[in-house]
C-alpha cells in the first residue's frame, strides 16, 4: 500500500477513490505519531548513505539524518508551508522535518526535484552530476545532450520523495533544492510543465518500491522511464532567455540542501590516505593535519578539503572519539597561517600566494607586520 494514498484518505476523505482500509489508516497514524516514519524502507542497495534501519544507532534515537544540518525550508509568507506539504507540516509539527521527509501530497501525480548551484553553499558532487538543461536556451532545444543547469530527479509516486532526497543528500548533490508536483499528471494535462516539455529537456526517474522488496531495486532508477523527451520546439521562441514556467502553488524549496561533509557510515572503509602530502611539502601528511585539526581539516588542496584525505584524523569515521578533533596545543601554538589574511586586501593574495615565493614575500610588510607573522606555516618558520 502506498503511503501517499493512505495518507490522502486520512486527511481528505472526499477523495473517495483513494479508499484504504481502517487498518491501514491506523497504521499510518501510528507510524507518524511514533516517529517511525517512513512506513517501510524503499531504500535500494545502490542508494548512498547509511541504511535507514540503523538510523537510531548511526544518529541516535529519534535523531534524523538532517537534524544538525544547515538545510532549511523556504516557507511561504507568514511561515506557512507550501500546499503539497501542508498536511505534513501540521502532522509532523516541524517544517524542516516535513520538507525533508514529507509525506508530500501531490494527489499521487508524483513530483520532480531539481538541485542547482547555490551561492555560499559548496556544491561538492553536484557539478559532476548535472543531467538537465532548462527549456530556455537554444542548446536545450537541440535535444537532451545539453545538461549544464542542474540535477533533476523525480517519480510518478509521491512516496518516493523521502528516498530521492535521502539518496541525493548522501551523494552530496548539494545546492538549492526545488521540487514541484506532477511528474506526469493524467488529470491536469495542460498544467504539467515537465511532461509537456516546457521545463527541462530531461529528468531522471525513480520508481516506487513495494513493501518487502527493499534492496531489490536495480530498477529504482529505471532508465526506460526517465523523462527524455526534450523541450517542446513550439515554445522555443517564447521561452528563450526567460524563466521556465512552473506552477508555484505546487512547488517548494529547501536551501543548503545536502550533506556538507563527507559521511562515513558504520562498515564503510574510512581511512587516511597514506600517500597524502599537503602541497608535496615533506612532513605534511595526515599526522601533520592531526596536530591542528580544527584549522587544517578545513583547508583545501587540489579541490578537496583535507578532511577528505584524512577522514580518520579529522574525526569523520564512525566510532571516533571526539578527542581526535582537538588541537595539539603547545609547541605549535600560534604557528598557523591566518586563513583570512589577504595582502592589500586582494582576494587571491592569501598565505598560499605568499608561500609560492617565500624568499621574496615573507619579509614584505602589510598592516604594520611582516607577512611571515600572518603566514608562519607558508613561510616555514614553525618547525
Ligand atoms: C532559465 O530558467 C531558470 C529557471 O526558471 C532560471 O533560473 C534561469 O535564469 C533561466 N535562464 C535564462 C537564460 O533566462
Amino acid at each position: 500500500m502506498k503511503l501517499s494514498v493512505i495518507f490522502l484518505t486520512v486527511l481528505v476523505p472526499s477523495h473517495a477513490r483513494l479508499y484504504a482500509s481502517q487498518q491501514h489508516r491506523r497504521q499510518v497514524l501510528v507510524a507518524l505519531a511514533s516517529t517511525t516514519f517512513p512506513l517501510y524502507s524503499q531504500q535500494c542497495d545502490r542508494d548512498e548513505g547509511p541504511r535507514v534501519e540503523n538510523d537510531a544507532d548511526t544518529f541516535g534515537s529519534g535523531v534524523k539524518y538532517h537534524n544538525d544540518s544547515p538545510a532549511f525550508p523556504v516557507l511561504l509568507s507568514g511561515g506557512k508551508c507550501a500546499d503539497p506539504l501542508k498536511a505534513a507540516c501540521s502532522i509532523r509539527n516541524d517544517p524542516k522535518l516535513a520538507y525533508m521527509e514529507g509525506p508530500i501530497d501531490c494527489g499521487d501525480n508524483g513530483f520532480f526535484c531539481t538541485v542547482t548551484e547555490q551561492d555560499d553553499w559548496e556544491p561538492r558532487e553536484l557539478l559532476d552530476n548535472l543531467n538537465f538543461g532548462y527549456c530556455n536556451r537554444t542548446e536545450a532545444f537541440d535535444g537532451t545532450e545539453f545538461q549544464d543547469d542542474g540535477h533533476c530527479h523525480g517519480s510518478d509516486d509521491d512516496s518516493a520523495y523521502y528516498w530521492v532526497l535521502r539518496d541525493h543528500w548522501f551523494r552530496q548533490y548539494n545546492g538549492r533544492l526545488r521540487c514541484c508536483c506532477n511528474w506526469d499528471s493524467e488529470e491536469v494535462d495542460d498544467d504539467d510543465p515537465l511532461s509537456n516539455g516546457l521545463f527541462t529537456n530531461r529528468c531522471d526517474y525513480r520508481r516506487w518500491v513495494p513493501e518487502r522488496q527493499e534492496g531489490d531495486c536495480r530498477n529504482a532508477n529505471k532508465a526506460v522511464k526517465n523523462f527524455e523527451d526534450g523541450c517542446d520546439p513550439d515554445v522555443e521562441a517564447q521561452q528563450t532567455g526567460n524563466p521556465v514556467p512552473e506552477n508555484d502553488a505546487v512547488c517548494w524549496e529547501i536551501l543548503n540542501f545536502g550533506q556538507p561533509k563527507p559521511f562515513f557510515a558504520e562498515g564503510d572503509v574510512c581511512k587516511d590516505d597514506g600517500d597524502f602530502i599537503f602541497k608535496k611539502i615533506p612532513g605534511r601528511d595526515c599526522d601533520w593535519v592531526g596536530k591542528r585539526p580544527s584549522v587544517r581539516c578545513e583547508r583545501e588542496y587540489e579541490g578537496k578539503d583535507l578532511m577528505e584525505y584524512c577522514p580518520r584524523t579529522c574525526g569523520l569515521c564512525p566510532g571516533d572519539d571526539e578527542g581526535k578533533q582537538e588541537d595539539d596545543d603547545g609547541a605549535l601554538d600560534g604557528c598557523i597561517d591566518d586563513l583570512e589574511f589577504r595582502f592589500r586586501n586582494k582576494e587571491d593574495r592569501d598565505c598560499e600566494w605568499v608561500g609560492r615565493r617565500p624568499n621574496v614575500r615573507c619579509q614584505r610588510i602589510w598592516d604594520g607586520q611582516s607577512l611571515e607573522i600572518f603566514c608562519p606555516e607558508s613561510c616555514g618558520v614553525c618547525e
